[in-house]
């Protein structure tokens, strides 16, 4: 199978050396792709800015906005037979991006514009043979917030995970995989680790059945 995996934050650039961004490591997708890559499967990670290490094998395309990887993951999704999206892309964008270092202030108010959602513009273009996974990050009524995003996004599996799960966490926490057909997985206390190795599979088994 090819995979295609987003990973990391991304960066939304107020100016040349100021931006609003999250913690996200990309320890999640690299994880899912190195596991991906052992199954056999050709992968393809769009990573932005992270630590996210080589490896032999895998195909590394790196970006820094939403805006950048959405244009990418559009350009990929196609020949893909599978998306992953791990990627905590920032749902806000500065309104203007000054093209010279700003000067100090006393005090302002920063206009943020909606980025647009990724998933949302590949369930427009998806096929049905594809795979799409997407996560959610909930505060509170994780099961409920995670139902709506499922069907929202038209996901073929969604995993919703707390917010103590995000950034350097060793994830450890409350992890529920779902499914369109209402089924849930519970996942909670799996490590990122075993959380990919059972995405991997997962996907391998959903895309056996599409293609049945
Ligand atoms: N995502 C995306 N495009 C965005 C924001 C998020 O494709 N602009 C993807 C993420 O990669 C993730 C999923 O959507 O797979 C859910 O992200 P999350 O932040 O939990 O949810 P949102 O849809 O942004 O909703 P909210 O923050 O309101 O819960």
């Amino acid at each position: 199978m090819k995979f295609l995996i987003t990973a990391g934050p991304t960066r939304e650039y107020l100016d040349p050396v100021r931006f609003i961004s999250n913690p996200a490591t990309g320890t999640l997708g690299y994880f899912l792709a190195k596991k991906a890559m052992e199954r056999g499967h050709s992968v393809s990670v769009i990573s932005g800015p992270c630590n996210f290490p080589e490896i032999k094998g895998v195909k590394k395309i790196q970006v820094e906005s939403a805006l950048e990887m959405k244009s990418v993951v559009e350009e990929k999704f196609p020949s893909c037979d599978a998306l992953i999206m791990t990627a905590a892309v920032s749902d806000w964008r500065p309104a203007k991006r000054y093209g010279k270092k700003l000067k100090i202030k006393k005090s302002w108010n920063l206009k943020l514009v909606p980025n647009p959602d990724i998933l949302k513009s590949v369930a427009k273009i998806k096929k049905v043979n594809q795979v799409v996974v997407g996560f959610a990050l909930e505060s509170a009524s994780i099961i409920e917030n995670a139902k709506k995003k499922l069907r929202w996004k038209k996901l073929d599996v969604l995993v919703a995970n707390t917010v103590e799960n995000f950034g350097d966490s060793s994830g450890n926490n409350e992890i529920f995989v779902l499914y369109p057909d209402g089924k849930i997985k519970d996942c909670s206390g799996y490590s990122k680790r075993k959380l990919a190795s059972f995405l991997v599979l997962e996907i391998e088994r959903h895309n056996k059945l599409k293609r049945k």
